[in-house]
């Protein structure tokens, strides 16, 4: 097992990049299904959560070359929409219901098993069933796989009851080849959600509106391969400007775009943290004793629900009691408990979390309870006294590409271990 070994205390200075938005590539990966083209992505980030994705497509014969950060993908070899012999690798990971949406766009039926992804509440799909329903899908439970079927699709209105990055998603993605226009209401609005409607414009769809609650996709009859290049990533940004809030000294995030960050930076300027715009970067800049915030997640632009994790160090190092309210996913403070036995002085009721703020956490042995948790507990060891040491590091891998040698970089002293 692999574990990060970190020693806390160690102030953070210098610069850091932040390579490209996960949650964007989960979706433009299989966009590239629509048709059968060459696409060149660039800056996309070398995370877990890539390679798994690259494996479930090379088996139904999409061909993918890596140099650096560009990714270069073929799906002219695409030959199959029956996902179902890949039921290991797809409930691996929530993004592949995005595969779903794509082959239903391009053979109008396809059969893939059900996602998995993080363990933080109830994770259901209907969202995005009802959508292909109203596109003209039918839809059955096949042992456990979805399989949708169409004899062609056509355009609808679909509100979505409830705010769904991944509904929102998958709905453009089987719509833009569908006949007709279709109207996505109460729509998500996240950067990553307009990064994908901007890609799949490249790839000649006809999308308008992404980024507002409303979005309207004009089906096209043809779409082709494309060159793009995929947005910084909001999470990783944060995750770094919160290291860099609590290590007390100075960072300059790199390559990231203020405007995705504007609640987080709202926040930490309430807690006291300087935090200054640059064009494509952001400085931060921590400084002690930071004063206790209150958070509730919302949908973008709203706080978001992955940071929520890694602010709740830095209020469980305040003054006073800070209270974060989770309005995404109903089971996501399971890491509390862990952090407790750093020290931390929170209890968690329901989708309430209250944190009376400490001097100081303590380093001990953690397990990392899914992906922003556990980043979110190599932060707290970045400050915590002595060592700690942070298992179930594959899900970090999920996320962030390179998340210790990065923090090695700014000063932070940790290393990735074989225990
Ligand atoms: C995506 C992100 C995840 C992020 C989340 C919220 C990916 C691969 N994952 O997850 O990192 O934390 O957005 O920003 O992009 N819901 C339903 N029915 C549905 C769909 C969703 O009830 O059909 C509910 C969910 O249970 C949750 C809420 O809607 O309570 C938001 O979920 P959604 O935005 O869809 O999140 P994911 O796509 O799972």
């Amino acid at each position: 097992m692999e574990i990060y070994e970190i020693e806390g205390g160690h102030k953070l200075e210098g610069e850091i990049n932040v390579t490209g938005a996960k949650n964007a590539v989960l979706g433009i990966i299989p966009a590239t299904l629509l048709c059968s083209d060459v696409f060149t992505i660039e800056n996309v980030p070398n995370i877990n959560d890539v390679v798994k994705y690259k494996k479930i497509l090379k088996k139904l014969g999409v061909t993918f070359e890596r140099d650096g950060d560009v990714l270069t993908i073929n799906s002219k070899g695409l030959c199959d929409y029956d996902c179902s012999p890949y039921e290991d690798e797809i409930s691996e990971m929530r993004a592949s219901y995005y595969l779903i949406g794509a082959l239903l766009g391009r053979y109008k039926k396809a059969i893939v098993p059900l996602p998995g992804g993080c363990s933080i509440g109830d994770r259901p799909i209907d969202l995005h069933l009802k959508g292909f329903r109203a596109l003209g899908a039918k839809i059955e439970n096949v042992h456990g796989a979805i399989s949708v079927e169409a004899e062609k699709l056509k355009g609808a209105r679909i509100y979505l009851d409830f705010v769904s990055v991944g509904a929102t998603i998958n709905i453009m993605l089987a719509a833009v080849l569908a006949e007709g226009e279709t109207v996505i209401e109460n729509a998500a609005k996240e950067p990553h959600v307009v990064d994908i409607a901007n890609f799949l414009n490249h790839m000649g769809a006809n999308i308008k509106g992404a980024g507002t609650d409303t979005i309207k996709i004009r089906g096209v009859k043809k779409l082709h391969g494309c060159d793009y290049n995929v947005i910084p990533d909001q999470i990783a940004t944060g995750t770094y400007m919160i290291a860099a809030a609590l290590t007390d000294v100075d960072v300059l995030i790199k390559n990231a775009i203020p405007k995705h960050m504007e609640a987080l930076t709202s926040k930490l300027r309430e807690m006291g943290v300087e935090v200054i715009n640059e064009g494509f970067g952001i400085r931060v800049r921590g400084k002690r004793p930071f004063k206790s915030a209150d958070v509730k997640t919302l949908p973008y632009p709203g706080f978001p629900t992955d940071l929520q994790q890694p602010i709740a160090i830095l209020m469980m190092l305040a003054d006073g009691v800070s209270i974060i309210e989770e309005s995404i996913f109903e089971n996501r403070f399971k890491y509390i408990e862990e952090l407790r036995r750093m020290g931390a002085d929170a209890t968690v009721k329901d989708r309430t979390c209250v944190i009376q703020g400490t001097d100081q956490l303590s380093g001990t042995q953690v397990r990392a309870t899914d992906l922003r948790a556990g980043a979110a507990m190599v932060l707290a060891g970045l400050v915590a006294d002595g060592f700690t040491r942070v298992s179930n590091i594959h899900y970090i891998d999920r996320g962030y590409e390179d998340f210790d040698k990065n923090l090695r970089s700014l000063g932070a002293v940790i290393e990735r271990k074989e225990v």
